[in-house]
């Protein structure tokens, strides 16, 4: 059968349609208030406080696609199946259905909609451990379904577990469905091992099986209701039921290799690995300056990812022999097979090409200098017969050419080096420079992180959020929003230094509704019914359904009024004094504001 993307997608959210679920847009890529990952990478991960057991507005199954990007692994991008950016294709069960339905669903859908023989099927199980038991259930019931007892392999923690998408919060045991496009039977889990995600065979779709939640120390607890949370990558099983043993074959990936491999110089394109990495980063990149939440290049966080995405293109070009700049010729691909999926990519092409331009133009003369002094000191170091590179010198490279450690690191491994990271990292903090691994590292809350301090900077967030209506503008709105237990950040639509005096006035003003001690409650109603309300939010137009709106009032008097899946306080006398402790600038037009509560 030959398939594409779209009529992949299609097929899917109709089949979970009929099967009760409701249809959810898909999420920015970068998670709104979760500072323990940079991207989503799930489509669970907008999910998170319903998967804890608040009641979502649209019942207790759900179905999208949501886009994802990925960077743990991100060395194996350029191999047959790794991609940073993808779409990942999801059915949820909020306490609803368990395991029995859901893996009758996924079997169902594979061999009926999709018309996949059984036989083309490994599937895998959790093996036990202290936390779980062995999951002999699942077992039986791929058995029953028609799974071969050869094909069902039990594996440990490692291979079988899903979760937390950060430090804490849900996950459990999964199954996963790995699909052969070639007829190659496995005669034992050691060779099942050795083939997946190799060649033709390659892991498509995972039903975790969440029952727990991960908590900061560590330990696993119980959720208070059981759910199902699936994902299906869309370019590994479109490519896989086309027959390919390649996800690069995918209709939102193919056009732009092919691009990528007509520019490059003859006899190279079989230095592959490089051109598909050239393909994925460079998708992945506007993918990112394409989302509404206006990341553009940086040496912090999602900045600092998209930057690595874009000069590892860069250098990965050379390498294959692409000369002078390329990056729009590739986006303008990019965008126009993702286009119809995420309009927004169309909307906002401008800065994609821009920042792309700015991005290349800055790195392509500092690229061939920074090889160069690189290659110097390797030779040195081989004189000497060592085998690091020194972080001075890997921080060099940063400050004066716009390394990334990490293609500093990339360079040396292909000629034998380590590089000292930790000096490196050590040196970045001195500089004051946030560490690369940003907000992964340096907050350990979570979405699931409900704790009072938390709540009350949420609430607090949606007061300052009004405040800089009131006292700066009525067209602000909040681009981002993220809250550790210390301090809330909030991004919005502003071009211009607030002044003293504005920033007292916002600081007034919210804690003029502290004093008022004014009570915050929620509805759940439809979204025109919020929007004639004018509360304000974020929210996809192209679908109808229930919003939950905050409401901060005193009386009759609304102070705020936000669509919000909360955690809130319930009487702003609980937040005491509000306080901005810093604001900058992030990028043309995006303002952020650091503030606390005390
Ligand atoms: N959240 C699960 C995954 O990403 C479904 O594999």
């Amino acid at each position: 059968m030959t398939i594409s993307s779209a009529e992949l997608k299609k097929l899917y959210l109709a089949f979970f349609e009929k099967k009760g679920h409701r249809v959810i847009p898909s999420a920015s890529l970068i998670p709104e208030n979760d500072p323990s990952v940079l991207f989503t990478t799930a489509g669970m991960h907008p999910l998170v406080p319903f998967l804890l057991g608040e009641p979502h507005p649209l019942g207790k199954r759900l179905t999208n696609v949501q886009k994802c990007v990925r960077t743990n692994d991100i060395d194996e991008v350029g191999d047959s199946w790794h991609l940073s950016f993808f779409e990942m294709l999801g059915n949820w069960s909020l306490g609803d259905y368990f395991k029995e339905e859901a893996i009758s669903m996924s079997f169902e859908f594979l061999t009926k909609e999709l018309k996949v023989p059984a036989e083309r099927f490994s599937v895998t199980c959790f093996a036990g451990d202290k936390d779980a038991p062995r999951d002999e259930e699942t077992a039986r019931i791929w058995e029953r379904l028609g799974v071969a007892k050869n094909r069902i392999h039990f594996l440990p923690k490692k291979d079988n577990w899903w979760g937390p998408a950060g430090q804490t919060g849900p996950c459990g045991p999964d199954t996963e469905m790995f699909y052969h496009t070639k007829d190659i039977q496995e005669k034992s889990t050691g060779e099942f091992l050795e083939l997946s995600n190799s060649g033709p065979f390659s892991e498509v779709w995972n039903d975790v099986l969440m029952q727990y939640n991960k908590t900061a120390d560590g330990s696993f607890e119980e959720l208070r209701q059981k759910n199902v949370d699936t994902g299906m990558g869309v370019e590994r099983m479109v490519a896989a039921l086309n027959g390919a043993d390649n996800a690069y074959e995918c209709d939102t990936l193919a056009p732009i290799l092919g691009r990528v491999i007509s520019m490059s110089a003859p006899g190279t394109a079989k230095t592959n690995r490089s051109a598909r990495i050239i393909t994925d980063h460079i998708r992945a990149a506007v993918m990112i300056l394409g989302d509404e939440k206006g990341v553009v290049p940086s040496n912090v966080d999602q900045g600092y990812v998209l930057r690595r995405f874009i000069r590892r293109s860069i250098r990965h070009a050379r390498l294959i022999g692409i000369k002078g700049e390329f990056c729009s010729e590739l986006a303008r691909i990019a965008i126009d097979v993702m286009g119809d999926s995420y309009p927004e990519v169309r909307k906002n092409s401008q800065r994609i090409f821009e920042e792309l331009k700015k991005e290349e133009n800055k790195f392509l003369i500092a690229l061939e200098n920074g090889t160069k002094q690189l290659e110097r000191e390797l030779l040195l170091l081989e004189g000497s017969r060592q085998k690091v590179l020194n972080a001075k010198s890997a921080f060099d490279l940063f400050q004066s050419f716009g390394f990334p450690l990490e293609i500093t690191a990339e360079m040396c491994k292909e000629k034998g080096f380590d590089v000292d990271v930790a000096g490196f990292d050590a040196l970045m903090r001195e500089h004051q420079e946030i560490s690369r691994k940003g907000a992964e590292q340096k907050f350990k809350g979570g979405l699931a992180d409900h704790s009072e301090a938390t709540t009350k900077l949420h609430t607090a967030t949606h007061l300052l959020n009004q405040a800089l209506r009131e006292v700066v503008d009525r067209s602000i709105h909040q681009l981002g929003s993220n809250i550790t237990q210390e301090r809330l950040r909030f991004d919005f639509n502003w071009d211009k230094k607030l002044t003293d005096d504005q920033i007292k006035r916002i600081e007034d003003w919210v804690n003029g509704v502290i004093k008022a001690e004014a009570d915050v409650s929620f509805e759940i109603m439809p979204l025109d019914e919020a929007k004639r309300l004018g509360a304000q939010g974020v929210f996809e137009e192209r679908y109808e359904q229930n919003v939950k709106v905050y409401t901060i009032a005193k009386g009759k008097t609304v102070y705020s009024r936000e669509i919000c899946g909360g955690p809130h306080v319930r009487n702003t006398r609980e937040l005491g004094t509000f306080k901005i402790i810093k604001q900058e600038a992030v990028a043309a037009g995006v303002r952020r504001i650091k503030a606390i509560v005390e």
